[in-house]
């Protein structure tokens, strides 16, 4: 059975979200199956390879609030995991990361054309899923797939001349990550039949934990190891995407306070990484710098903000399991 992945204080709670989410996973099974061996074999890796589950596990967490039990839950809850296997897919041609979930990336194995059709494939099954949920449902999740698309779109081509990088980041990361962890939470809400203030409230909830979950992705990609987060360390900073700590240790080398470290650690950013000593080296080197405590503040700032959305929510065992959600997200290793 999936336990949750992060520690529930309720053991009653603990019990009944491990419950449905096995239901959820079988469901996300059948829901990559494909009668054409390639598809079939395409579509299951990542979904095979693992990974924590956390959007559905927002999405049944969230519906606790109301009736928790509806079938529409555990559609909702593998609509929003399939949507986040197809940009995974997609994400990791665009960012030419070899490895995913500890396992190699499709695009490395079957390459580019397969890899962003089985992403789209992938998206082509949730839509199906959604289309059972209703017109509300397909509007929403229309609008947090247009957000992540251009949330990767303005990752792509950066900020205007006259805008502030780190500013241009946080939409960013609200639209590439937030959108569909707000989603998550949102449709939890909303099939579970709760009021439309208590969806609202877990939408706001969830788009700000989103943005505290990227923020300390961006720390994790320098800190902890690849058999840890089944990524490949340094791998934006080889491909030149942008990172919070990249784009901190730019505007403070740029700026008035700036040392010949901070400047000689640009530079090394900026030289060639296609070697694993050069990346090894300038992942080391940004990890030692104050940028990665700074982003790790962030994202707990982030977190805060995200727990406060969840004012007005009663408090009990639900609430207390998203606070510890929350924690969790921003304090883990993988
Ligand atoms: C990875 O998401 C992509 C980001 C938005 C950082 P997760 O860290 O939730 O990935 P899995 O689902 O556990 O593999
Ligand atoms: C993940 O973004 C993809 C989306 C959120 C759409 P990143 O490129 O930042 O995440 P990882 O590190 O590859 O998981
Ligand atoms: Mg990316
Ligand atoms: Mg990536």
């Amino acid at each position: 059975m999936t336990s949750a992945p992060f520690p529930l204080a309720d053991p009653e709670l603990a019990d009944l979200l491990a419950g449905r989410l096995a239901l959820v996973e079988e469901r996300l099974r059948d829901a990559v199956a494909h009668t054409d061996l390639l598809a079939d074999a395409t579509s299951r890796h990542l979904v095979n390879a693992g990974g924590k589950r956390l959007r559905p596990m927002l999405a049944l967490l969230a519906a606790q609030l109301g009736e928790g039990q509806r079938p529409e839950v555990v559609d909702a809850a593998v609509v929003v995991e399939l949507t986040h296997l197809a940009t995974l897919y997609h994400d990791d041609v665009m960012d030419s990361a070899p490895v995913r979930r500890g396992a190699p990336s499709a695009h490395s194995v079957w390459g580019n054309h397969v890899a962003i059709l089985t992403g789209d494939l992938l998206f082509a099954r949730a839509s199906g899923i959604v289309a059972g949920l209703g017109p509300d449902a397909v509007r929403i999740q229309a609008a947090t797939f247009e957000r992540l698309c251009l949330g990767q779109l303005h990752e792509t081509v950066g900020p205007a001349a006259d805008a502030d990088p780190v500013e241009h980041y946080l939409q960013v990361l609200s639209d590439k990550t937030g959108s569909l962890i707000a989603t998550s939470a949102r449709f939890g809400a909303m099939f579970a039949g709760c009021r439309p203030a208590v969806v609202a409230t877990l939408a706001e909830y969830g788009e700000r934990v989103g943005v505290a979950f990227q923020l300390a992705d961006d720390v994790i990609d320098l800190t902890s190891d690849g058999a840890q987060t089944g990524k490949t360390p340094g791998t934006d900073l080889r491909e030149r995407v942008p990172t919070m700590p990249a784009l901190l240790l730019r505007a403070k080398a740029a700026g008035p306070d700036a040392t010949q470290g901070d400047r000689e650690l640009v530079a090394l950013l900026d030289s060639d990484l296609t070697s694993d000593a050069a990346l090894a080296q300038a992942v080391a080197g940004l990890r030692r710098h104050a940028v990665v405590a700074q982003t790790q503040e962030l994202a707990v700032a982030w977190a805060h903000r995200a727990v406060s959305a969840l004012d007005g929510l009663p408090d009990g065992p639900v609430k207390d399991a998203l606070v510890a959600f929350t924690d969790a997200l921003v304090d883990r290793a993988s």
